[in-house]
This record gives C-alpha cells, sequence and structure tokens, in this order.
C-alpha cells in the first residue's frame, strides 16, 4: 500500500473524485460528438472504455479501500472460476475444458499492464470462457479489480531487474555472479503456528484469535460498502473498539467517506456506534486505561467550510459515557497512549502536508516531544507502545542507513556492496506498494532500531502483554519476532491493510 497517510492517505478519495471526474468528462465528451439520443450515449459511454481505460496504469490509487472493493468484486464475480486466491481453483473451474492459468503469477509486475488486464476483463479473451464484463461492470468496477488483482502476492522466486547502470565493469567485479533471475534468501522462515490471542481485522470484518490451533472467528458482519478495521482491546471493560469507513458512493458529489467509531464485546456482541461522521474518517482508535475513553484521529472538512475545505487530521478525544468529545492535537494523526495512560504517542504532520515527524506528549497534548524527526523517512505508521511504555514501535518507510543490526550508520560508512546489494532488495514487496518496514526507538528518542528488513506492505506491530515479542500484521502475513527484531518468521500467510491487537 502505497499511501496510507494524510494527506496520503485521502488520495484515494482524492482519486476517486478524479476519476469521477474522468468519468463525467468522457461522457460530455461523448454526448458532444455524437448526435444520438442520451440513452444510447449513457449505453456506450458503459460498453467501451473511455479515456481512463486507455492509460497504462490504472487511475486508482491502491489502498485499503481499493483493494477491499475490488476483493468484493472479485468474489462476487470471478472466485467461481479463479478461485478465491486466483490459483484457478474455483468451483466452476471444474467445468472447463482446460485448466485454468494461475492468475497470480499473471498479475505481477511487468507482464500485463493495467490496461492490459482492464482489457481482459471488460471484453473477456476471444477462444476462451473468459466472459466480458463490460456490461455489467462500470469502468471503476473494473479498476477496482485490477487494483484486488495487484495485490496477489507474488511467489517466494522473485525475478530481479538488473539497473543497467549496475552492470558496469566496475561493479561486475565486486559483484560478479549476478545472474538474471536470483533467488532470494528467505527473508523469514514459514512456520504456521498458531495465531496468539489477537483481535484483527481481515476483508473489512473484525476477527479474533484466542490463542489456540483453533480457526479464527469472524465477529462482525460487515456487508458491502461499511469496512471495519483497527480494532483495540482493553482488558480493563474487555472492550474492542475499531473504525469503519465507508466510501462515498461512486455518484456522489462529494468525495468524502462515511465513518464510524464502534465498540463492542470480543464475541462480537453489543455492538455501541460511540461516533459517526458522514464527512470525515476516523482512524486507529487508543483506549484510555480505564476503557472509559477513547482517543481517535478524525480526519474531515472544517467545521467552517468557508475558511478552509482542506481536511486536517486531528487527534480527539472522546469520552463514552457521555459522548464529550476534545481536540487534543492539531495536525496530528495514529495516536496511541501507554497501558500507564501517561504518554500519548501520535505522528505530527508537518505543514508540507506530507513529512511527519513520531511524537510523545502527556494526554492532554501538553509537553510534546519529536522523538523521532522526519528526515530520511518518507512516512510513518502506528506507533505503539511497549508495555512499560519505554519502548515504541512503528512502521516506516525509507529512514537511515543501518548496519546488519539494524543501528543507523553515517551514509559515508556504507560499502558499496551495500549499496549495489540495496537496488536488489525491494522487489519481493513490488507487488502491492512502498515498502514498509518494523522500527523500534525507546520513547526518549535514543536507540533507533531498524528491526526488520522484509519491505512489508503496512505492516502494524503489537507487543505481547509481557513485552517480550511482537507479533506483525501486514498484507502479506501475521509475523512474530522478539523486540529486538530477532527470530522473525511467518506465522500465518493471511494478512490484511487491516491491523491488530494483542489480548491482554
Ligand atoms: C467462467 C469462468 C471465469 C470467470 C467467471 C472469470 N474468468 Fe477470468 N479467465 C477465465 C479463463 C478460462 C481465462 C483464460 C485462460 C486462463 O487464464 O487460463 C481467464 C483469464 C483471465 C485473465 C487473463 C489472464 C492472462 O493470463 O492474461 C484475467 C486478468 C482474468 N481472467 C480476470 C478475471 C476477473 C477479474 C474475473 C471476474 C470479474 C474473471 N476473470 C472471471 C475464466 C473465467
Amino acid at each position: 500500500m502505497k499511501h496510507p497517510f494524510l494527506p496520503r492517505r485521502l488520495a484515494v478519495y482524492g482519486t476517486i473524485a478524479l476519476l469521477l471526474l474522468l468519468v463525467l468528462t468522457a461522457e460530455a465528451w461523448i454526448n458532444r460528438q455524437s448526435r444520438s439520443d442520451m440513452a444510447e450515449d449513457t449505453a456506450r459511454a458503459a460498453r467501451t472504455p473511455s479515456s481512463t481505460a486507455n492509460a497504462q496504469r490504472s487511475p486508482l490509487r491502491v489502498d485499503t479501500q481499493t483493494v477491499l472493493v475490488g476483493q468484493q468484486l472479485y468474489r462476487a464475480y470471478c472466485a467461481t472460476c479463479h478461485g478465491t486466491s486466483g490459483r484457478g481453483d474455483g468451483p466452476a473451474a471444474q467445468n472447463l475444458d482446460a485448466p485454468l492459468a494461475d492468475l497470480v503469477t499473471r498479475v505481477q509486475p511487468g507482464l500485463l499492464t493495467d490496461a492490459d488486464l482492464y482489457g481482459r476483463i471488460a471484453t473477456g479473451m476471444p477462444d476462451s470462457a473468459m466472459p466480458a464484463y463490460a456490461d455489467q461492470l462500470t469502468e471503476e468496477q473494473i479498476w477496482y479489480l485490477v487494483a484486488y488483482l495487484r495485490s496477489f502476492k507474488a511467489p517466494a522466486v522473485v525475478a530481479v531487474p538488473i539497473p543497467t547502470f549496475a552492470l558496469t565493469a566496475t561493479i561486475q567485479t565486486v559483484v560478479p555472479t549476478i545472474d538474471l533471475s536470483v533467488e532470494l534468501p528467505p527473508l523469514y522462515a514459514d512456520t504456521n503456528e498458531p495465531l496468539p490471542p489477537l483481535v484483527f481485522a481481515r476483508s473489512g470484518n473484525i476477527w479474533h484469535s484466542d490463542g489456540s490451533a483453533a480457526d479464527p472467528l469472524q465477529r462482525t458482519q460487515f456487508a458491502e460498502g461499511e469496512y471495519a478495521g483497527q480494532p483495540v482491546y482493553t482488558p480493563s471493560t474487555g472492550r474492542v473498539a475499531f473504525v469503519t469507513v465507508s466510501p462515498p458512493p461512486i455518484t456522489s458529489t462529494s468525495p468524502y467517506p462515511a465513518s464510524a467509531l464502534y465498540t463492542m464485546n470480543l464475541d462480537g456482541s453489543d455492538q455501541q456506534v460511540m461516533w459517526r461522521s458522514d464527512n470525515a474518517s476516523l482512524y486507529l482508535p487508543s483506549w484510555t486505561p480505564d476503557g472509559n475513553a477513547l482517543f481517535v484521529m478524525h480526519n474531515g472538512v472544517q467545521d467552517d467550510p468557508a475558511q478552509s475545505d482542506d481536511w486536517r487530521p486531528q487527534v480527539v478525544r472522546i469520552d463514552l459515557a457521555s459522548g464529550a468529545r476534545q481536540v487534543i492535537i492539531e495536525d496530528a494523526l495514529d495516536p496511541s497512549l501507554s497501558l500507564d495512560g501517561r504518554k500519548l504517542a501520535y505522528l505530527r504532520l508537518h505543514d508540507d502536508n506530507s513529512t511527519m515527524s513520531l511524537m510523545v506528549a502527556n494526554p492532554d497534548g501538553s509537553d510534546a516531544r519529536e522523538v523521532v524527526p522526519g528526515d530520511g523517512f518518507s512516512s510513518f505508521f502506528a506507533p505503539r507502545f511497549s508495555p512499560d511504555g519505554n519502548t515504541l514501535v512503528f512502521a516506516a518507510i525509507d529512514g537511515p542507513a543501518t548496519d546488519a543490526k539494524g543501528m543507523p550508520v553515517a551514509a559515508t560508512t556504507r560499502s558499496l556492496v551495500d549499496g549495489v546489494v540495496g537496488w536488489f532488495q525491494p522487489p519481493v514487496a513490488e507487488a502491492h506498494g512502498a515498502p514498509w518496514d518494523v522500527w523500534r526507538v525507546n520513547s526518549d528518542g535514543t536507540g533507533l532500531q531498524r528491526l526488520t528488513s522484509f519491505y512489508e506492505d503496512l505492516p502494524m506491530a503489537v507487543f505481547s502483554p509481557d513485552g517480550a515479542e511482537l507479533v506483525i500484521m501486514g498484507y502479506g502475513g501475521m509475523y512474530r519476532m522478539r523486540p529486538d527484531g530477532s527470530e522473525l518468521r511467518r506465522i500465518s500467510p493471511l494478512g490484511d491493510h487491516g491491523a491488530l491487537d494483542w489480548i491482554r
């Protein structure tokens, strides 16, 4: 996932607005070109891929919501043949003349352009059972499907394109044995251990694993149009808080999503809406220790739209008994309280609207200190405290160069070989977006350390109740490791962007 943050986190809504504009423009163009009546024009617009479909790349930015919408469509229309995971093992595939190709390998970058995929879905494939969907699905829906197909994870062997500038004589003598397709050493073992006791979000619903080998249980039943994510648990009341997002209807003139903050029991009973906002998104709630209040990011239009129609993220505290809300910090996102409730970690959005710092403040927002400055990092995501409040883990893109132990090193001490190796590392995550890794830092700003080099897609890390372990969920699976980065292994290949919490 490329852009989970503000303003990037909103990019998908901006994109939807843009897409609407494109569709409207295309329609207007068709109306002008054609003498025929409106009804015929509309029918034609639905059948023929217009301007947006001619783009080589999808006009949609791949984001959680895009992928989730695509996933719903895929399940409804495609899984019957291609199978839920794209492997060609759907129930209807048995009745086809020839076995289906593995879609997962077909949608990896470099083989087919987004426009190729669009074309195959819209017009079908000649001499095959692949139906044409242009009459049943809108352009936007087909692009959502393309976005979802692109999120299919590549198999472990990755063909690494060699940058042409790496093929100079100098570098070939340094690394003489580079092949066009290299088998990367495994970044982690796959263990298929039972999940620890967790609440997590998958496919737009909240799930619960009890720590046994039993399958996790789905605890919410949101259907298409409302996607649940970011569950957090509080032992004080046994409640789970989470948010839902509903993308704006494709016909809406306002590109804003609606969002709601819920609480419920761990078994899914007694769901209550604490805050519903029709023109904003709510994101990443965090409990106060007594379970009586939640901190959450609110991002929406200002109260007075004339003043500014720009979205500014705020950290808001909501008292659950009274419903009273109080803005704690402006231009801040991803709030997370320490378990004793005495420290509040959050991300401060800088004036350029794109870079951020990791901050720690008092829970009323006072005494804010910068713990990790934004320099060198392209993005941060979801800081979480260790149980003792002394350490923070967070996900980040880029960051300072580090040594083998993950400790930052001065740029000049990086060897040429490291530089070359660096070019070859990222492809693992390329299938679905910017490469994120997990970092830690002491809450006083010392001890910055990179914990992973797995380039996951929007990983979120949380501590175990005893602080001795981390569990991480990214789009490519669930992982477990020690808080120093050792013993990293993937415990489940089923991941998501939905976020998680370890039940204490
Ligand atoms: C009736 C069965 C069936 C259904 C339903 C179906 N497909 Fe296909 N699909 C096929 C067949 C058959 C092929 C071509 C042969 C192959 O890929 O093995 C194909 C090919 C494709 C390809 C091209 C792969 C390539 O190698 O170029 C894409 C992409 C694709 N399907 C996507 C979809 C999507 C998205 C949907 C749902 C909107 C869908 N299909 C629904 C049967 C189906």
